[in-house]
């Protein structure tokens, strides 16, 4: 599993299992990688297009920013490459089967900062300037 991540934050990606961290500021990732099997963007823009350089003929790219873009299908399928987005919904089932993974100890959520509901708006600011490490929870 190789992971982009900003350099400080390398230390921290591999705890979670990364065989490989490229530094995104420092390194086009299009550059450093080939032949993947499946490729997750979590960052749009794009990222999603640039991803066809790294991926295998028969490749995948999921992603979790731009899964509206009826765009991008036709160039992954020209390249014969499949290209999917993952959107989260309320799902009972599915949070339950997440908190048993994590009883489990097969699931970890890093929480940067726990909120109260009365702290929201400062939560959001939070999140607008990116660069977080983990998600923040409100309570
Ligand atoms: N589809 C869905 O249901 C769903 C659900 C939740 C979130 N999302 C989307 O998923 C994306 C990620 O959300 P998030 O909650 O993880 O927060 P985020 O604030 O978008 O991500 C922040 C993290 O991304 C890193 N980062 C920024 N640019 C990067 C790049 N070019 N390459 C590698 N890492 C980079 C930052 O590291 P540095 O601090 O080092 O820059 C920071 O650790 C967002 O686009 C969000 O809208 C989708």
């Amino acid at each position: 599993m190789i992971a982009t991540a900003g350099g400080s934050k390398r230390g921290f990606v591999e705890g979670f299992g990364a065989d490989e961290v490229i530094d995104y500021s420092a390194v086009d990732f299009t550059e450093a990688v080939r032949d993947i099997d499946v490729a997750l963007d979590t960052i749009g823009g794009n990222t999603a297009e640039r991803s066809l350089d790294v991926l295998r003929p028969g490749g995948h790219l999921v992603t979790a920013a731009a899964e509206e873009d009826a765009e991008l299908v036709a160039p992954f399928e020209a390249a014969g490459m499949r290209f999917s987005g993952i959107a989260v919904g309320p799902d009972p089932v599915a949070l339950r089967g997440l908190v048993a993974l994590v009883e489990q100890g097969r699931l970890r959520v890093h929480v940067q900062e726990t909120f109260p509901f009365e702290r929201a708006a400062e939560a959001h600011r939070l999140l607008d300037g990116g660069h977080l490490q983990g998600k923040l929870a409100l309570v």
